[in-house]
């Protein structure tokens, strides 16, 4: 039986697409059965509904205008996520960091996508921050990794990982595509992995 993976979205969704396309081709072993965004313009949205892929657009904001806590999203996230009773969880541009609430309904089945290697860049804008430390001399190359997900940022176990180079002419776009493809490499890399963790 298909392994079913749940993914989470903020943003265009490419790297979604790249599981999507692995699912099609057989390279990833699994359905896709829930894309789920925090954000309501996400294209990932609009590539999970092309691949007949359920949806769910489930945001912050309205917790936040009650007095909630991100805690009580996270657990009704995670409450609507179970629902579709994934074997995996894969946070592929998820731009919200998921408490223990979220994480603990699913130990060892949460995985993130990081465009820096372990230890570097946590946070929002890594490919423009690994980019200017490029320029300063501080780094000769960045690289982009799958871990499992813990409550600090972009750290934990480390499932998958691809140096990318910066080259001195490269623009940041030029960087960025570089960066892009290895992820979309190294995502459907990782989720197979941790499946076939998982299964034995
Ligand atoms: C990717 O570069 C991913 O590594 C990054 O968001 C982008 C999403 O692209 N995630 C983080 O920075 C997490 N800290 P996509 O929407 O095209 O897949």
């Amino acid at each position: 039986m298909l392994a079913r993976i749940v993914v989470l979205v903020s943003g265009s969704g490419s790297n979604l697409q790249a599981i999507l396309d692995a699912t099609r081709t057989g390279a990833l072993a699994a359905e896709v059965v829930l894309v789920v965004s925090n954000r309501r313009g996400a294209y990932g949205l609009v590539r999970a509904e092309a691949a007949g892929v359920a949806t769910l657009y489930f945001p912050l904001k309205p917790y936040r205008a009650a007095g909630r806590s991100r805690e009580a999203y996270d657990a009704d996230l995670a409450a609507r996520v179970a629902a579709a009773r994934p074997e995996l969880v894969v946070l592929a541009g998820w731009m919200h960091v998921l408490s223990p609430a979220f994480l603990g309904v699913f130990p060892g089945r949460v995985i993130n996508l990081h465009p820096a290697l372990p230890g570097q860049f946590a946070g929002t804008q890594a490919i423009e921050r690994a980019y200017a430390a490029f320029q300063l001399g501080e780094i000769e190359y960045s690289g982009c990794m799958v871990h499992y997900a813990v409550p600090e940022v972009d750290a934990g176990p480390v499932l998958a990982q691809e140096v990318v180079p910066i080259l001195p002419e490269d623009s940041l776009d030029d960087f960025a595509a570089r960066m892009h493809a290895a992820e979309h490499r190294v995502i459907v890399a990782a989720a197979g992995r941790a499946l076939a963790g998982m299964r034995g």
